[in-house]
């Protein structure tokens, strides 16, 4: 009895880490690069001079990643640079920004995105490039 008080917390350890999912790093050297299969696309949806400004020059971005894979992502981590030149805090939607890394991940309400299902999220940036977003990683 004692031996078995001992092992169900340890068994029961085990089993949560083996359910948490695991991260995938883009590879494009590994044939089975899952993240070619996870395709991300920046749609322009309006630019202009904002008076209030100064003047200067916006333009509102709509970004897709949509999920080909045969099952669903729990995570995607892009990986964002200098282009992603935000016109300010309220104006970034659907995607949460992690300062340390650099990256732009799901939101916490939103828990997975499921096989063949797409997740849509926004900014404004300034002047009228979009941003470099590669994909770095994903769960599942
Ligand atoms: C975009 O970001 C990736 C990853 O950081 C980098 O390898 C690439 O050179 C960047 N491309 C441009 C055009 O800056």
């Amino acid at each position: 009895m004692r031996v078995l008080n001992l092992l169900l917390p340890i068994l029961l350890i085990i089993g949560i880490v083996s359910c948490s999912s695991n991260v995938y790093y883009c590879n494009s050297n590994d044939p089975n690069n899952y993240c070619k299969d996870v395709i991300i696309t920046q749609k322009e949806i309006g630019n202009w001079n904002q008076g209030n400004r100064g003047g200067a020059e916006y333009t509102q971005w709509e970004v897709t990643l949509e999920n080909k894979l045969d099952f669903s992502l729990t995570q995607f981590y892009i990986l964002r640079d200098y282009t992603l030149k935000i016109r300010d805090r309220k104006s970034i939607w659907n995607v949460q920004e992690i300062e340390s890394t650099n990256n732009l991940i799901l939101p916490t309400y939103q828990n997975s995105i499921g096989s063949k299902s797409n997740w849509i999220f926004g900014f404004i940036l300034q002047d009228s490039e979009p941003a470099n977003l590669t994909l770095e990683a994903i769960s599942f």
